[in-house]
């Protein structure tokens, strides 16, 4: 078996929910939710180990993570913003608010920030339809997000890289 670097709590994660599914493969999308949320990304030795993991052939691994936009074969930003541009966010403002963190953050759609700390991202339905624009930053939910409901957003982000670098100092 080959040797990922996780937190052992990732691994006790993965332990745990495989036999909750009938059959190993089905717990495929926890399972690169969990490696994703500690390695940032899924690298091709991640999909190897989690083919192994679960009974799988590479192929089939790599076929989910290119499937769905949620997961990332490159590691970006510490923090990920996502916001919806499905048809009810997008009519109730999702560009701009997009347009709005960008600049607060100080990043584009295509680079993150320049510390590395935040990016943002456009994502498809989010399942707060009645209530967009919304807005996820990493597993936090935001709905009805407007111009200063965004600043608030960005603002916390930046406060929390604040108080995370002050916590490492001291
Ligand atoms: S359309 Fe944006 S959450 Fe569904």
């Amino acid at each position: 078996m080959r040797i990922l670097d996780l937190k052992p709590e990732t691994l006790d994660r993965v332990e745990a929910v495989i036999p909750k599914y009938p059959v190993k493969r089905s717990a495929i999308l926890p399972v690169l939710h969990y490696l994703q949320a500690d390695l940032g990304y899924i690298s091709r030795d991640t999909m190897e180990w989690v083919a192994e993991k679960l009974e799988l052939e590479p192929i089939n691994v790599y076929e989910i993570v290119t499937f769905y936009p949620f997961f990332r074969e490159q590691p970006t930003a510490r923090r990920i913003v996502r916001v919806c541009r499905t048809l009810p966010c997008a009519l109730s403002g999702a560009y701009k608010i997009c347009q709005k963190l960008q600049t607060e953050l100080g990043c584009t759609l295509e680079e993150p920030s320049e510390d590395g700390e935040v990016a943002v991202e456009f994502a498809e339905c989010l399942a707060g339809c009645g209530t967009g624009p919304v807005v996820m930053v990493d597993d936090e939910f935001y709905e009805n997000v407007d111009e200063s409901k965004a600043e608030a957003i960005a603002a916390k982000i930046k406060g929390d890289k604040v108080a995370n670098s002050t916590e490492t100092s001291s």
